[in-house]
């Protein structure tokens, strides 16, 4: 199923049971955004006191009215299950709705998000409070979508959740003996006689069975998932037909986000980055990589379901972003492949933990606010930007980002304690590709690697899935494979492999990994090119093989990259070394090869490399495999170029996040390829109302925060110059 809208939703949270005393607040914020041109609200997220103040007293009619006065006035909504937040008096009657922790101590009633996934008892109040919403407002035109809870997450070690991990193991491994086999509890003398000794991982208590944690880390995902299921066939079952979304969190590693994809319609996300902490292009290009995580779960628009219009206020520091911001992080999420720009939150409430956090409407209270206005000029680009909707991201290149090798990889107890930097690891190849303007897919094991042309899969310590096959077929008829050091160690019990790493892999990748060095955080190697020389000359006056043929050009890197954290030594049987390491015991080893395996290559990165060396080698790699981004166009750093795919018309997005103005060469682009137009620029530059469309007199020059959309294709190119 892929859902569709009719417009790109703008709005956001917005908490109207906050004011039910103030009547016209309600007024007032329909006009003020009215006037910001949003057009979606998400309601009831956390009102399910108001909704059922009195066990079974159901008071929905306020709801009903706050929906018809936004549909009257052209606002859409999407209707909350409200499970996210519970009322007190659930608590207070069913006490086992409230957490046990890891330590075994049971939560107070407080704060939110961390009620119990297995209690029957906060499951059946969960669907009768469903099943009202759902009868009572599932047909009103007004509701577009179902928001199924709010950021699911945390875990649970009551003994309800102990007995359903249990029996989820029993299901798995069917006898004890097995499961014994599988986590390897001959070690320190752990076997298990029964099921009824297993525990969940505790600080006081198992901690050293690594099976354990990663069952448990998967029965707390999908018993999340199961819960997720569970609100949503209460809707079902009272003949909900609208979609449904749940929102997700940024980076979460907790729970397998995959299994909360699967059970709704389309995918949603939370997105607030830290703006000038550190350098802007960082953050924009680590929240690019998010977004291409989202997307890439279901390989369909998705939605933002959450973002902030001024500063947050859980940050350590709740910096301002700067003008401009707004509107191109916002244009990020639909270059992405987003289909809305949402907040949290549209009116900032009084009292309470986020009565600071920003909002499209300030305390203030009115239009004459710096937030507000920002918020104005991003609905009025958007409404031009319409036509966006639903077209696709399509990538060529994948990186491989999992939840599961994650979890192996962090718990394993191995080489490096204080930090493996999988993520980082993942953000390299990540950034390596985009800088090329590639759109870029982030996948985990189970999916296919059919439709790519690379694919790089950065430490992918644990195989699962059959990942070993998969990565081999793809090799075999002509992908380009990427792996790095650390990979193929462990099965998908964190069992080792035996005879060799990567398993299952050697022949494909041409060489064993025989150990990993690892460095302390002051400790360095580097990597020297050696691809078609006769030999490489180190600097502490060593010689190391030459690399054999490549189409490789040592002039195209530079002569020393440094490599710190990670260093796999290798043995190489067919692969051909293109660079080596410089010093230490094993300078004048291989530190990146190449193997030719069926049609295809397979390039080995033995060591944790600065990412120029990740820029430096993707970009040849991209160019043997023919692959490139829509522009012909070197792209300058901190510039971003991504495109959308609709059904006649290709979308390309220029943003510049860069820190400084950025040359963009429109006039030879718009000569060389007379199927692409302007369709829209934006900059902080720009005076409001901030989107121009414009061809014949492009300015070649995008300044910091600026964003640049061209169209290829279109059947009216080349509108004209102006305002519009
Ligand atoms: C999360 C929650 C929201 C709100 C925001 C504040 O994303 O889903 O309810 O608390 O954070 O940033
Ligand atoms: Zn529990």
């Amino acid at each position: 199923m892929t859902v569709t809208f009719d417009q790109i939703l703008y709005g956001g949270d917005y908490n109207p049971d906050q004011w039910l005393e103030y009547p016209e607040i309600l007024s007032e914020d329909i006009r003020l955004m009215k006037q910001a041109r949003i057009n979606t609200v998400s309601l009831g997220i956390f009102a399910w006191a108001m909704l059922e103040p009195e066990e079974g007293d159901y008071r929905l009619d306020w709801m009903e009215e706050i929906i018809s006065r936004l549909y009257e006035n052209g606002i859409s909504v999407i209707l909350a299950t409200p499970s996210g937040a519970r009322p007190h008096w659930l608590a207070d009657r069913y006490p086992e709705v409230l957490r046990v922790n890891e330590d075994r101590t049971r939560s107070l009633f407080g704060l939110r998000h961390n009620h119990c996934y297995t209690s029957p008892a906060y499951r059946q109040k969960v669907r009768m409070i469903n099943q009202k919403l759902a009868e009572r407002f599932d047909s009103n035109p007004a509701v577009i979508l179902w928001h199924i809870s709010n950021e699911y997450g945390g875990e649970c070690h009551c003994p309800l959740c102990q007995e359903a991990f249990r029996n989820w193991l029993r299901e798995k491994y069917h006898t004890i003996d097995e499961v014994n086999r599988k986590w390897n509890t001959a070690f320190w003398s752990h076997t298990y006689q029964n099921f009824g000794q297993i525990e969940s991982p505790s600080s006081i208590g198992e901690a050293s069975i690594h099976g354990l944690y990663l069952d448990w880390r998967r029965f707390v995902s999908s018993q999340t998932a199961d819960f997720c299921r569970w609100e949503i066939d209460s809707l079902r079952m009272a003949g909900a037909q609208k979609p449904v979304t749940t929102n997700l969190m940024y980076d979460h590693s907790p729970l397998n986000y995959h299994q909360l994809a699967e059970a709704v319609d389309i995918v949603s996300w939370d997105n607030y980055p830290d703006w000038h902490k550190r350098a802007d292009s960082l953050t924009a290009a680590d929240t690019g990589m998010e977004h291409d995580i989202m997307r890439s779960m279901k390989k369909q628009p998705y939605l933002m379901m959450e973002s902030c219009p001024g500063a947050v206020n859980w940050s350590s520091v709740s910096k301002l972003k700067r003008p401009g911001v707004l509107e191109a992080t916002s244009l990020q999420a639909l270059a992405h492949g987003s289909d809305s720009v949402l907040y949290f939150q549209i009116r900032k409430g009084r009292g309470g933990f986020e009565k600071f956090h920003g909002a499209v409407i300030d305390h203030y209270g009115r239009e004459d606010d710096r937030t507000y206005q920002e918020c104005r000029r991003v609905g009025l680009g958007l409404e031009k930007l319409r036509d966006l909707r639903s077209s696709r991201v399509k990538s060529r290149a994948a990186v491989i980002f999992d939840w599961e090798n994650r979890w192996a990889l962090e718990n394993a107890a191995g080489p490096r304690n204080q930090g493996m930097f999988y993520r980082e690891a993942v953000r390299k190849s990540h950034h390596a590709f985009r800088r090329l303007g590639l759109n870029v897919d982030v996948i985990d094991m189970t999916q296919s690697l059919e439709e790519y042309k690379i694919v790089a899969a950065p430490m992918l310590y644990m195989f699962r899935a059959g990942f070993e096959q998969k990565a081999r077929t793809f090799a075999e008829k002509g992908g380009t494979l990427i792996l790095t050091y650390w990979s193929g160690v462990a099965d998908e019990y964190d069992l080792t492999v035996l005879g060799g790493t990567p398993g299952g892999l050697m022949d494909v990748m041409g060489l064993r990994s025989t150990e990993i060095d690892s460095l302390y955080d002051w400790d360095s190697n580097f990597l020297v090119p050696c691809m078609n020389r006769e030999t490489a000359e180190l600097p502490d006056g060593k010689t190391a093989p030459a690399g054999g043929a490549s189409s490789w050009r040592p002039e195209n890197f530079a002569e020393t990259y440094r490599c710190s954290r990670l260093c796999q030594l290798v043995n190489v049987t067919t692969a051909r070394p293109l660079f080596v390491y410089g010093t230490d015991f094993y300078a004048g080893t291989p530190a990146l090869t190449v193997n030719r395996f069926g049609e295809g290559l397979a390039y080995y990165i033995c060591a944790d490399a600065e990412q120029a060396f990740y820029d430096d080698v993707y970009r040849e790699i991209a160019r043997e495999a023919g692959l490139q981004g829509p522009l012909s166009w070197e792209i300058p750093d901190g510039v971003e170029v991504t495109s959308r795919a609709g059904s006649q018309t290709e979308y390309i997005f220029i943003q510049n996040f860069s820190g400084q103005a950025a040359a963009v060469p429109v006039n030879r682009l718009l000569s060389e390829d007379s199927s692409l137009s302007v369709l829209l620029m934006s900059s902080p530059e720009i005076p409001a109302p901030g989107v121009y469309a414009f061809s014949d007199e492009v300015k070649e020059e995008l300044p910091p925060f600026g964003t640049l959309i061209l169209a290829r294709g279109r059947a009216s190119a080349r509108p004209a110059a102006g305002k519009v």
